[in-house]
């Protein structure tokens, strides 16, 4: 079961690069956030502070699902009800590093994560993948960009999605959550030791794209 093992912040392009690298390599993909948001999600329906103790047994009741949706992205339920949008509003983006943060929920969602690895190849992306998840993945990227190239691409993500977007706003957005993510204790986002570090500031979707893919065919090509 190859593993290729995607981390890094938000705004490098993550998703899309580690989606579309699936599709060229005919790899399944795996998107870790989205189980994240979907915890998040829980806890604020369940009406619970998402930095309280209380959020562990909410997930644990919780029953998160991704299955490949039909143009390659992630159809995401949450006890049955498909939330694939509901999981990407400011509301979730919001609580989403304070319910990340909790051990226990790190804990269920990896148990969940490792769960999707069969004998197919498969692309995750996340924050701790390559450090945490799967430490053993055949290939390890940590994508990277300035704090201002990635405000500067979720702010175009939004207007093009005709939502209200502030650049100023994004960035100082971006930079609290960068922060959040890489100084907690459970699992902090950073590179592996032996991961190979991309960063996309002056690079095309393209570019990233041939870089990835020769990488894949240079570790796992031998492999499959
Ligand atoms: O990639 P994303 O923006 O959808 O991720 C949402 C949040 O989930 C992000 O702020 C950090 C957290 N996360 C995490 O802690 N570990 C992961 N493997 C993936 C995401």
């Amino acid at each position: 079961m190859p593993v290729v093992a995607i981390d890094g912040p938000a705004g490098t392009g993550k998703s899309t690069v580690a989606r579309r690298l699936a599709d060229r390599v005919g790899a399944h993909y795996l998107d870790t956030g989205a189980m994240y948001r979907a915890a998040t999600l829980a806890v604020q329906r369940a009406g619970v502070a998402p930095d309280s103790d209380d959020v562990a047994p909410v997930v644990a009741a919780a029953e998160i699902r991704l299955a490949p949706g039909p143009d390659g992205a992630t159809v995401v339920t949450l006890n049955g009800d498909d939330v694939s949008a509901d999981i990407r509003t400011d509301a979730v983006t919001g609580d989403v590093s304070a319910v990340s943060a909790n051990a226990r929920v790190r804990e269920l969602l990896v148990e969940l994560q490792r769960a999707h690895a069969d004998s197919a190849l498969l692309v995750v992306e996340g924050r701790d993948i390559g450090t945490v998840v799967f430490p053993t993945a055949a290939l390890k990227v940590y994508l990277t960009a300035t704090p201002e190239a990635r405000a500067e691409r979720r702010h175009r993500q939004n207007i093009s999605a005709g939502r209200e977007s502030v650049l100023d706003e994004v960035l100082a957005s971006v930079n609290r959550r960068d922060h959040l993510d890489s100084t907690r204790e459970a699992s902090p986002l950073r590179a592996a030791d032996d991961a190979v570090l991309v960063d996309t500031s002056d690079m095309t979707l393209e570019q990233v794209l041939d870089r990835l893919t020769e990488l894949v065919s240079e570790r796992i090509g031998e492999l499959r």
